[in-house]
């Protein structure tokens, strides 16, 4: 459907708003242009943490449900009401529905789209790839999560290119203890990435997540040493790797969200929002 006579993906239709219901608080840049500037900085109390963990874990149950639930012959909103259906269910709002003017309640992002896809009546086919992001607002704060799929069998190339991007999420994650600078994340991925020739996309990083969906901290996810932020036990931020098969250079739809590949190759991306502790990093948004 959506995808033109190359097999390249092309904007769909957007079904109508979801609705939310008036009970589930929303955050305060619903309705507005953008955010509130992010004040408190990165490192949170006990009690912040703590509903953290309660909104990260409900998009991490969000995601794991959207993913299991992708199949071919299903279109990419519908995989954005079983998304907002869960999160609502679960009294949490979702994070990107408003943000900035995003029409939906999670990115769909396949094949070369990078991210911040929308989901629209595009069709999953089998040997697609598609990469779901999605966050919890509950309790004042988000946890922001990710991970990609392929549809059918697909080829090994592709299930390479996700097995590697979930593991060049993992040792980026393992790289953050505290004491060291941010831009060892970075490193730790692109070293990863560079073994088996693959882009690492720079424009989009990890980011601070908290009481604010992006706090202005940000997470390289290739070598910056100019990122030179201290990794501080208490912090909690994102890291997300986007990993492509050919160039990491991108362009953008006319639709001010959507980012492909300018070679139009595939890419996948994995995301865990985390805790640093005494002992390291600590995974918040898993089932
Ligand atoms: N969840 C995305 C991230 O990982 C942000 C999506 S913003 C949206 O940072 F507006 F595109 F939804
Ligand atoms: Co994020
Ligand atoms: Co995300």
């Amino acid at each position: 459907m959506p995808k033109d006579k190359n097999g390249k993906l092309v904007p769909g239709r957007l079904s109508s708003a979801r609705a939310v219901p008036s009970g589930i608080t929303r955050p305060e840049y619903v309705g507005k242009p953008g955010p509130a500037p992010h004040v408190g900085g990165d490192k949170y109390d006990q009690d912040t943490i703590q509903r953290i963990r309660i909104a990260s874990r409900i998009a991490a149950q969000a995601l794991d449900l959207v993913l299991e639930s992708a199949k071919q012959g299903m279109t990419t909103d519908d995989l954005d009401r079983i998304g907002h259906e869960f999160l609502i269910s679960q009294n949490a709002y979702p994070s990107t529905l408003g943000y900035r003017g995003f029409p939906k309640s999670l990115c769909s992002s396949m094949n070369e789209i990078i991210c911040h896809g929308i989901p629209d009546d595009t069709v999953l086919e089998d040997g697609d790839l598609i990469n779901i992001d999605i966050s919890a607002f509950i309790g004042g704060v988000h946890g922001d999560t990710n991970g990609t799929v392929l549809i059918g069998e697909g080829s090994e190339e592709l299930a390479n290119l996700v097995s590697r991007t979930k593991e060049a999420m993992h040792r980026g994650i393992s790289a953050a203890m505290p004491g060291r600078q941010v831009n060892i994340i970075g490193r730790a991925i692109e070293t990863y990435a560079k073994r088996y020739n693959y882009g690492v996309v720079k424009e989009f990083t990890g980011h601070g997540v908290g009481p604010s969906f992006h706090t202005g901290l940000i997470i390289p996810h290739y070598d910056e040493p100019e990122y030179d932020n201290l990794i501080e036990v208490g912090m909690v931020f994102t890291v997300e790797p986007m990993i492509t098969l050919g160039t990491a250079d991108w362009d953008m739809w006319q639709d001010g969200w959507t980012v492909t590949t300018k070679d139009k190759q595939h890419t996948a991306q994995f995301e865990h929002t985390i805790l640093i502790t005494d002992d390291g990093p600590e995974i918040l948004t898993e089932a």
